[in-house]
């Protein structure tokens, strides 16, 4: 991978954008014409997407790398508490220290690299200009905790859950960048608790089903789902915490900036078992793209154009959609030919 890692904000002057390979990359989510909840897990990691894709490894590492960090990074500083881990975790920890540090140096070698010698440990992560060796189990040897350290590293939020009487329970995360939901809110809860909000999904049995998946999730054996919604400008800290900030942006959306104004926020989430532990590690990696990138894809945009029309009142209310939706139908509807698309993105 010969990536260029951008600069640009998530924040004040907005300066994200996609290039033309991110665009490319982008993992549009909508094979058909109509949008309903589903339990759509499949399998992830090596071997199950393509060269090139977003799919191809099991922690995507993009274009977009640096400055999400940074963006991490800014909003740790103004509210540690995104990073929560209760203290029964710590073997959770050291299995996310070696999911992905193994992971990295895997796949992306010429940007990370790692030595061991038994328990001596030596990292490297050149783009972010960080050289660290440690002795692995042993905390004292890393400048703060084994997970914040590393999940400083990463793009995507990253929740662990612990499994115990056949439920899991979200008991460590770093939670930077969430569509309007709260870690701080959620920790400790269960699987069914902490998707109280989510209409219309516990009615169909998605929750039992998905829940009664997890709870086998073999080491060894990832897999993941795709999740949507949208946002106003390309702010990755979405956070009730910090709705204020970003909360009114809803209501600025005109015919003349929908275009540019609006993202498609598609989160590839991923699941892990870990092996020490025995917990999940449940990634959210999202990926921004504004409607006039999006519309590049004549396909792209027919295919959003009918998925809105027809979305049921409660999701578009839930994903908070309902101030603008109309606005971007009319602006992308004359895009829309009505051609048959088929299935598939
Ligand atoms: C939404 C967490 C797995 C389906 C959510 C929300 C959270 C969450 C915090 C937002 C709820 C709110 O509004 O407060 C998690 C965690 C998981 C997990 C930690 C790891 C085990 C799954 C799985 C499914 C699923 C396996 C499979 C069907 C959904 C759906 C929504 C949702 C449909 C609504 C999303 C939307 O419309 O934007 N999840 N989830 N979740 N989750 Fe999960």
């Amino acid at each position: 991978m010969n990536t260029q890692f951008k600069q640009e904000t998530f924040r004040d002057d907005y300066t994200y954008t996609n290039s033309a390979e991110a665009i490319r990359r982008f993992p549009f989510p909508f094979a058909e014409d109509e949008y309903m909840y589903s339990v759509n897990i499949e399998m992830h990691g090596e071997g199950t997407g393509a060269a090139g894709s977003v799919f191809e490894h099991g922690i995507d590492v993009d274009e977009h790398y640096i400055a999400e960090c940074e963006d991490r990074r800014i909003v740790l500083d103004e509210d540690p508490d995104r990073y929560t881990a209760l203290p029964h975790m710590m073997d959770a920890q050291w299995d996310m220290v070696e999911l992905m540090m193994d992971s990295l140096s895997k796949d992306y070698p010429e940007h990370f690299q790692l030595q061991k010698d038994g328990d001596n440990w030596h990292w490297v992560n050149k783009p972010l200009g960080i050289d660290q060796t440690f002795v692995f189990g042993d905390e004292a040897t890393l400048p703060m905790q084994p997970f914040e350290y590393i999940s400083r590293q990463v793009q995507g939020d990253w929740i662990i859950l612990d499994q115990r009487d056949d439920d899991l329970f979200a008991d460590m995360g770093m939670v930077t960048s969430q569509a309007d939901w709260s870690m701080a809110f959620d920790a400790g809860m269960s699987f069914k608790e902490w998707h109280g909000p989510v209409p219309q999904a516990n009615e169909i049995g998605i929750f039992d089903r998905a829940l009664k998946y997890l709870l086998h999730l073999q080491y060894g054996s990832p897999v993941r789902r795709l999740n949507w919604t949208m946002t106003i400008n390309p702010r990755l800290d979405t956070s009730p915490e910090n709705y204020p900030f970003w909360g009114p942006d809803n209501a600025s959306v005109t015919p003349e900036n929908v275009g540019d104004k609006v993202y498609l926020r598609v989160e590839l989430q991923a699941l892990f078992r870990l092996p020490r532990s025995n917990a999940i590690a449940f990634s959210v990696r999202g990926y921004l793209i504004s409607l006039n990138e999006l519309i590049t894809y004549p396909r792209w945009g027919k295919r959003l154009h009918r998925v809105l029309k027809q979305l049921h009142p409660d999701l578009s209310e839930y994903k908070g959609l309902d101030n603008y939706r109309q606005t971007v139908i009319d602006f992308l509807a004359p895009l829309d030919d009505g051609a048959d698309l088929g299935l598939g993105t």
